[in-house]
């Protein structure tokens, strides 16, 4: 089998991309797999970068030593790399817009390439928080008080979106581009001042944004894996590393430590199982996805958004939960999600 990686991408998430991608790369059986990383640039361009068959440290490695080929048509490109004898497929290691959002898979789809993860409908509506939110809401999936707001809605009336915002969420609010991933262009608004300022500038990245209440709890994450027959992971928690320092500066070198399974009674956790694999329904997942929740002291849970294809780095918590629901290793999680692309 062939397994074409795609990484980088036309996002604001390119960085994570092409650490995710180094990590499913190295993940992979080169006895079993061909494997040939594509890169994409910030500007959209696409370069093949080889055949990959040892351990590479990060992808900008192969950048230097390839002929970085830069491909002129990404149809010709992709039909001829492949070889019709053999079984092909594309893994989107692509975090966000253009690659995330089914903008890549709705080109896979026309060529008739089989590909790891979600199909054109779940990603376009997955990536897109306001949607999401209002299908989950038709389907009583409990998240907080939400509304949107458009561009051309603010500059017809900005004192009339205001006064909207403050009535239906209110102080503090967060003010989020809707469809951008790792936290990029999001604000939190304690009053007027801030919320003006906050929705101009998440409208230098989108014409559309979610404006939210704030639900102060603690920050979980379930994964979803599987086609027709989906498997919730446990519960795992992101905690701060400064609610921590002494047992962070031992165990990570990042500023969050995860918790798998978090601290929660079973019940809850039970619960909120059952509302990650719905949201995959509700969404009509394939191969993956993970649903981000906040949960209160009280332990009152609300999904926050989710994520159709999550990072992939060594350190992000898809694998960690495989590895401590079911002893999945990573290279056997990402061995599932190819073969769950050919069912
Ligand atoms: N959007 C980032 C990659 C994540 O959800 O893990
Ligand atoms: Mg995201």
């Amino acid at each position: 089998t062939n397994v074409y990686v795609l990484c980088g991408g036309k996002s604001v998430e390119h960085r994570v991309s092409l650490i995710s991608a180094s990590a499913i790369i190295n993940s992979l059986d080169k006895k079993k797999y061909h494997v040939y990383p594509i890169y994409i640039s910030d500007e959209g361009i696409w370069s093949n970068l080889g055949i990959v068959e040892d351990e590479i440290k990060e992808i900008s490695e192969l950048m230097y030593q390839s002929s970085n080929t830069v491909i002129s048509s990404i149809e010709t490109f992709l039909r001829s790399s492949f070889n019709e004898r053999e079984q092909n497929i594309v893994f989107p290691a692509l975090h966000g817009t253009n690659g995330e959002d089914g903008t890549i898979q709705g080109l896979l789809e026309i060529l008739d390439i089989p590909y790891v993860g979600n199909g054109v409908m779940s990603s376009a509506i997955g990536i897109d928080k306001v949607v999401t939110k209002d299908l989950f809401a038709k389907h009583n999936i409990p998240q907080g008080k939400y509304t949107r707001l458009l561009q051309h809605q603010w500059k017809k009336d900005k004192l009339f979106s205001i006064e909207r915002i403050e009535e239906t969420i209110g102080y503090p609010a967060y003010v989020k581009p809707a469809s951008l991933g790792s936290s990029v262009g999001i604000n939190r608004c304690a009053n007027r001042e801030e919320l003006e300022a906050a929705i101009h500038e998440a409208f230098s990245f989108e014409d559309k944004l979610v404006i939210e209440e704030e639900i102060i709890g603690r920050e979980m994450q379930i994964s979803v894996v599987g086609n027709e027959f989906p498997k919730a992971s446990v519960v795992g928690e992101f905690i701060q590393e400064r609610q921590f320092m002494d047992y962070a500066a031992k165990y990570t070198d990042g500023k969050l430590i995860q918790v798998i399974p978090a601290k929660l009674t079973e019940k809850v956790s039970e619960l909120m199982r059952e509302v990650a694999i719905k949201s995959f329904d509700v969404l009509n997942c394939s191969g993956l996805v993970r649903v981000d929740y906040f949960v209160t002291d009280d332990e009152r849970f609300y999904v926050n958004e989710v994520n159709t294809m999550p990072g992939f780095t060594k350190l992000s918590m898809t694998p960690a939960l495989w590895e401590k629901t079911d002893q999945t290793t990573y290279p056997e999680l990402i061995e599932k999600l190819i073969n769950l692309a050919f069912e």
